[in-house]
């Protein structure tokens, strides 16, 4: 059976350092903890849906190295199908240097190596997946063109799209917007997009109405511990949707946890109001907020209340 949800996107291996806070320029200091995991945006994203039980497959390119070799490992042990994941010997596998301070915030280098060379033509070579998906789910890890592509494949087959245009991009491919049914940045990145400094839920009610007009079916703008504000096509009228309260060990990819929590919802419960799918999102990805790493942190289906995946 064609996997439910298809995500092309990256992979990167994170090499995560604990410090008390982040160095500043020409700074050295002490960390306590390292740890290596599985992360880029889209794997993460991917794993997190398959957590929550939707059948899944990702479009990825690793290395044809030991970080490669683990990566594959890891998509099996979590059952996302791997039948467009290649390596490639003309570059490492992406990699994530992190450093995480005791507030659990992040700085994140990315060194996109083998993801940089998964291209439009993957895409059209994992057409059949694509075409058969509920959900195709892309963010901006790989080469814009690739991102393009699978947006456009997913569209023309009348698969339900969605963007998290991460990381930031001050000039977007307008077109971008157009093929995206939801269309769901971070704080920084609407605010990089839009010019609207977002710094409370109103001023991201603004950015998210511009993001709107750019022709997006909908805009979920995820605002870490205050939630996410919502606004469609259809219902306008931005909405807030609160987050649990939680302590902060790690956020990192707590808002890959969030997307891939909204996409599972999109393929299994699409009935659901899209800022009932947003506030159950924000639960899940509180959860992951509350230990460390990102893949390492994202809850299954088992350890969080039934009612989540319950018709409203
Ligand atoms: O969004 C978090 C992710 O960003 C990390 O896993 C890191 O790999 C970077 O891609
Ligand atoms: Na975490």
């Amino acid at each position: 059976a064609p996997a439910e949800i298809v995500v092309v996107g990256s992979c990167m291996t994170d090499l995560v350092s604990y410090a008390p806070r982040l160095p500043r320029v020409g700074e050295t200091v002490h960390g306590h903890r390292f740890a290596v995991g599985f992360g880029g945006k889209g794997a993460n994203q991917c794993v997190q849906a398959a957590r929550l039980g939707a059948s899944t497959a990702m479009v990825a390119k690793v290395g044809k190295d030991t970080f490669g070799d683990n990566y594959i490992q890891n998509f099996k042990d979590n059952g996302v199908n791997i039948d467009h994941v290649g390596q490639v010997s003309e570059a490492a596998t992406g990699v994530a240097p992190i450093t995480v301070d005791d507030e659990g915030r992040n700085a994140i280098v990315i060194v996109p190596g083998a993801n940089l060379f998964l291209g439009p033509e993957d895409v059209a070579l994992a057409r059949a997946a694509i075409s058969g998906a509920r959900v195709v789910l892309a963010q901006l890890e790989v080469r814009p063109e690739t991102t393009a592509r699978a947006l456009r494949l997913a569209r023309r087959h009348g698969v339900r799209t969605i963007l998290n245009p991460a990381p930031a991009v001050p000039d977007l491919d307008p077109e971008l917007y157009e093929l995206s049914d939801i269309f769901c940045p971070n704080e920084t990145e609407a605010e990089l997009l839009t010019g609207v400094v977002v710094s409370g839920v109103e001023e991201a009610g603004r950015a998210a109405t511009l993001l709107l007009q750019r022709g997006c079916g909908a805009v979920v703008i995820t605002l870490g511990r205050h939630g996410a504000v919502v606004a469609s096509q259809s219902d306008p009228a931005p909405r807030h949707v609160p987050s649990p309260s939680v302590t902060a060990v790690d956020t990192t990819g707590a808002g890959d946890s969030f997307v891939g929590s909204l996409a599972f919802f999109q393929a299994r419960l699409p009935g659901l109001p899209l800022a009932e799918a947003a506030r159950r999102a924000c639960q899940i990805a509180a959860e992951s907020v509350r230990s460390a790493g990102t893949q390492s942190s994202y809850p299954g289906r088992d350890g969080l209340p039934a009612a989540l995946f319950q018709e409203e």
